[in-house]
Formats: C-alpha cells, structure tokens, sequence
C-alpha cells in the first residue's frame, strides 16, 4: 500500500489515527481511537484474562500505528502482569508518520515515549524485551499466509479492517488458524460484531458473548475458547 494512501486523522478523543484512503477506511474509530483501543483490547481483552501472577501472551492482527502494543506495555506495567506480545503488520506504516502520531503525549505513563520507539524501531521478526513485564515481536507477514504456533495465546487482539473493505481477513482459514492458535479459556476480541463473524466464532467452537462497545458504537465481541 503506497504511503501517499495514508493520512493522520484526528479522532473524537483527540487522537490520532490513520486513514487508508484506498480502502476508504480509518485504522481505529473516529470517535476516539485511544478510547477504542482501550475498551475493547484492553478492558475486554486483557483485563478480562487477568490471572494475577501469570504470564500473558497475546497474538495481534495489524500491528498498524502500535497504538494496541503499547496500551498493552503500559497494563503490563501497571499490573504487574508479564506480557509476551507478538504482532503481525503486512504494511508498515513509514518512521516518519509514526513520529507524528500524538500517542505519548496522551497516555499519562512514565517512559511511554521510549517504549514507543522501541516498539517501531527493533528489527522484525525477532524477540525484544521492551521492559521489565513486556516482551514483543513483529512480524513483517502477511496473517493470510503466516501459520501460527498451536495452543499458544491466552488473548487474540484481532484489530484488521473491517470486514466490507478486507473480506479475506475475516474468513474462516484465517480464523480458523487462529482458534487453533488460542490456549483453552483464551480469548478473541475484537471491535467488529457482524452477525457472521460471531457465526463463524461460534462454529469453531468459540462461546461468543456480544459486548457494549466503546462510546460511539453500539457493540463489540469477545470469543472464548472452551476448556
Ligand atoms: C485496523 S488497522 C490496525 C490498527 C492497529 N492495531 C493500530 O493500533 O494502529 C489494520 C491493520 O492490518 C494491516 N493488514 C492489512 N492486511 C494485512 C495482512 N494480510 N496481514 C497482516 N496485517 C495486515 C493493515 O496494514 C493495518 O495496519
């Protein structure tokens, strides 16, 4: 995708996000991205599979601006919780829009500038330790070729462009590489709640719950793996 496609926006909360001007589509919701992020990856996603003591390991679809990793590094310090975070990105946005992006500026936690460029700055495909409770791996892939380890993630942050404008993200090979990815009682969430997502979630064996949604959209879902 070239980067004269993308363009910053900024959302209802004050931040900023991304607009694909070939798809005709935001990287987060207009009415507040962090806002967004938070709710449904963080309070749906993470607080949810919150085991006190415990390491966390969550699988992201679309890296993007890495606005979702580094709400993850920042709960991970907050609680105290070990997070092992891997990412896959098929576009990379360029160095010079994430050093616009206004993330830092409105996320009140210490070293959160520094862990931002971190997380845009280590080479692909390899393991950082980013802090003390959050270790990260990007993958320059494509999710639609990538295989995923087995019985792996305990939260699955599937943050991909909407169904209507990338079909093939949401179709079942992908899910279904996904559901397999997942360790019992893990987690799915996602800010999408189309009627045949939560079908197909549910046909792999996923207990679909369909949430509130952050301000401005009405619903979202979280698919929990059964034991
Ligand atoms: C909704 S945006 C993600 C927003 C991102 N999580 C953030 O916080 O900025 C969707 C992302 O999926 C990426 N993407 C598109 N096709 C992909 C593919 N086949 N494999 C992996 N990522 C893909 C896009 O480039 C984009 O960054």
């Amino acid at each position: 995708m070239p980067e004269d496609n993308i363009k910053i926006i900024t959302t209802e909360d004050g931040s900023h996000s991304l607009y694909n001007a070939k798809l005709n589509e935001t990287y987060h919701s207009f009415h507040g991205a962090i806002q967004e992020s938070r709710h449904v990856f963080v309070k749906n996603g993470l607080d949810y599979h919150n085991r006190i003591k415990k390491n966390i390991d969550v699988f992201e679809v679309g890296f993007g601006t890495g606005l979702n990793a580094l709400l993850a590094a920042e709960w991970a310090q907050q609680n105290e919780i070990y997070i092992t975070y891997d990412t896959i990105e098929a576009f990379p946005i360029s160095m010079e829009q994430v050093s616009q992006l206004n993330y830092t500026a409105l996320i009140n936690t210490d070293n959160t500038s520094e862990w931002f460029n971190i997380l845009h700055e280590v080479p692909w495909n390899e393991l950082h330790k980013v802090t003390n409770f959050f270790s990260f791996k990007k993958l320059n892939e494509s999710i639609l070729e990538h295989p995923l380890p087995i019985d792996k993630y305990d939260v699955i942050f599937f943050d991909a462009f909407a169904p209507n404008k990338q079909s093939e993200m949401w179709e079942m090979d992908v899910l279904s590489k996904i559901y397999q990815s997942m360790k019992p009682n893990g987690a799915f969430v996602t800010y999408c709640a189309q009627g045949q997502l939560k079908r197909n979630l549910k046909s792999l064996g996923l207990v679909v719950e369909t949430l509130p949604g952050p301000p401005g959209k009405k619903e979202m879902v979280r698919g929990v793996k059964k034991t």
